[in-house]
């Protein structure tokens, strides 16, 4: 539903002891359909010289409203981790590293405090985790095998959702919520700050990632904006468990 919005203000303007009132008509602001307008082409989304490409989506940026509007994710897509992936392309162009270097190499050897590299590489790393895995009209359920999984480390799926979404709301400023699967063979719910990942050979829990969660507000301000909680559950229902269980069985 369009609402009609009129707003009008009046300009007091003094004059010496005479009083003016000015009656201004302030335009309408745009109204955009996030589910017909065209955000273009994802795939028409193009990273600068180096070796790493964006993940290529198999949806569009409007398929996922109403949970998430067309505009959020573009920008999210093409303007977050585009930046992400053009500063580590750079770094390893400059660097003259092998174009064959895989990021999980990085991730696992980089020097902790070097934070270009590592802001770099974990948020490429993340995001493309993260767009890689949603799915438009999800409605999917994990596989068997990561069913009883999941049941055996959180007693039921609706247990692992509410501890997952209440793990993720607690995030305090920028970081990243995951599924993984821990060194001992059992899945855990984890968080990290900033771009880091469990890859990480610093990091404090590590583990091969299954899914992650962006909870830095630009994942979803534009859309939601103080309302953490309600992103957390409309992208949650997003989770292409089809990708997420081969995955797992894959380990
Ligand atoms: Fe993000």
């Amino acid at each position: 539903m369009k609402f009609q919005l009129l707003i009008i203000a009046f300009l007091f303007i003094s004059c010496k002891n005479d009083n003016n009132l000015v009656e201004v008509q302030i335009p309408e602001p745009e109204v955009i359909d996030q589910k017909t307008s065209n955000f273009g082409d994802p795939n028409d989304v193009k990273t600068e010289t180096g070796p790493f490409e964006l993940v290529q989506l198999n949806y569009k940026f409007e398929d996922f409203v109403p949970n998430l509007d067309g505009r959020t994710i573009e920008t999210h897509y093409s303007k977050h981790l585009l930046g992400h992936a053009n500063k580590l392309n750079k770094i390893v162009t400059e660097n003259k590293w092998s174009k064959k270097t895989k990021i999980e190499d990085i991730l696992l050897n980089l020097d902790i405090n070097n934070l270009e590299l590592r802001k770099s590489a974990g948020g490429y790393y993340n995001h493309n985790l993260f767009f890689e895995n949603l799915a438009p009209k999800s409605n999917l359920k994990p596989s068997d095998t990561l069913t009883m999984a999941i049941d055996k480390n959180f007693g039921s799926f609706e247990a692992f959702k509410q501890t997952f979404i209440a793990t993720a709301s607690n995030v305090n400023g920028s970081g990243w919520t995951w599924l993984i699967l821990n060194k001992k063979g059992d899945l855990e719910i984890i968080t990290t700050v900033n771009n880091d990942n469990p890859l990480m050979k610093d990091a404090l829990i590590k583990g091969t990632p299954l899914f992650n969660i962006d909870t830095w507000e630009h994942a979803y301000y534009l859309q939601y904006q103080n309302r953490k909680l309600e992103y957390l559950k409309k992208v949650f229902e997003l989770l292409n468990w089809d990708l997420i269980s081969k995955k797992f069985e894959s380990l």
